[in-house]
């Protein structure tokens, strides 16, 4: 194992070897997933606490089954029933929970940068759950993690990410992660959904669906975050549909074996059409079950430091 990491704010804090790392771990508790009792003491006495500022259904309830499969404690924050609808700044929340004795926090938060400022107030370890449009670490792991277990790797791999890129902490995170594993990315969406500027992304681009369709390994849809956008950037959803919707008949135009992504919550009619993720290459299900598993890597490798992983694993909670 390489020197434990602190935080899980961005891709950056893993670097190619730690991503590696998570991956091989996510598949010891894939095997744990699979048991009739799908839990390990590994996290016993350990308390991971959720701070969402946004809304989440997967993400939050992926983490949750995570921790849970790991016999961690966890402390439910809601924004919406708590003091910060009194005006509790950041600061004082997060020196509440860390007063109560937390080991890690899962952060979301409408701003970017925010899981880097939260070191300042704690001593727990920071995971980012999506900050704003800058980056979703957790999300790319488990898309790398989907795609090795269909591919076997992702090294030399075409990938096109699909939509609205601007707004997508998504895209971010998951060009470096797939970038660092050896993929070729090429970003497909119209000039205004691009960021405005694309310098130091390791990156293609193209305008034309139909131009790299036949010839990518995977396509990776991205939601139209219209609650981002402040003004109307594509003419009209029925067109962005026409010109970058993986509509039934793109869909039979992907190689056999390409896989099709999405990190979900889908626009169904809008980036993919109806019955598209019901395609045997579609792994959109997958996703959701391999971010159990692989939110269980994370939170071991920055929680569970000198507890051996074989004994972790080849034991069941005796009370569990
Ligand atoms: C994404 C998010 O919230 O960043 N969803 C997710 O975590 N699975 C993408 C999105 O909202 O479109």
């Amino acid at each position: 194992m390489s020197d434990p990491v602190a935080h899980l704010r961005g891709i950056d804090d893993l670097g190619a070897d730690g991503i590696r790392e998570i991956l091989s771990l996510s598949d010891h508790f894939l095997e744990v997933s699979s048991r009739r009792i799908p839990k390990v003491p590994a996290l016993r006495g350990r308390t991971v606490a959720w701070l969402f500022y946004e809304d989440s259904t997967r993400t939050r309830l992926s983490f949750e089954t995570a921790a849970k499969r790991l016999s961690a404690d966890t402390m439910n924050f809601s924004v919406s029933s708590s003091s910060v609808k009194k005006g509790e700044s950041l600061r004082d929340t997060v020196e509440t929970i860390s007063a109560m004795g937390v080991d890690a926090i899962v952060v979301r938060h409408r701003s970017a940068g925010v899981p880097w400022m939260l070191p300042r107030w704690t001593d727990a370890a920071i995971v980012n759950a999506g900050d704003g449009w800058h980056e979703h670490p957790t999300q790319a792991l488990l898309d790398c993690y989907t795609i090795t277990r269909r591919l076997g790797s992702l090294q030399g791999k075409r990938i096109a990410i699909i939509g609205d890129i601007k707004h997508s902490r998504v895209a971010r995170s998951n060009v470096k992660a797939f970038v660092a594993l050896g993929a070729e990315v090429v970003l497909v969406a119209p000039p205004t959904l691009l960021p405005p500027s694309l310098e130091g992304w390791p990156v293609e681009v193209a305008t034309d669906l139909d131009d790299i369709i036949g010839g990518v390994e995977v396509v990776y849809l991205l939601r139209m975050q219209l609650e981002r956008q402040q003004e109307s950037l594509v003419p009209s959803l029925r067109e962005y549909t026409m010109r970058f919707g993986l509509t039934a008949d793109r869909a039979a135009r992907l190689g056999p074996d390409t896989l099709i992504m999405h990190p979900g919550p889908m626009n169904r009619g809008v980036e993919i059409a109806g019955d598209v993720p019901d395609l045997p290459n579609a792994v959109i299900t997958d996703q959701v079950s391999n971010g159990v598993v692989v939110r269980m890597a994370v939170l071991y490798r920055l929680l569970g430091s000198g507890v051996a992983l074989p004994a972790l694993v080849a034991e069941e909670a005796p009370d569990a």
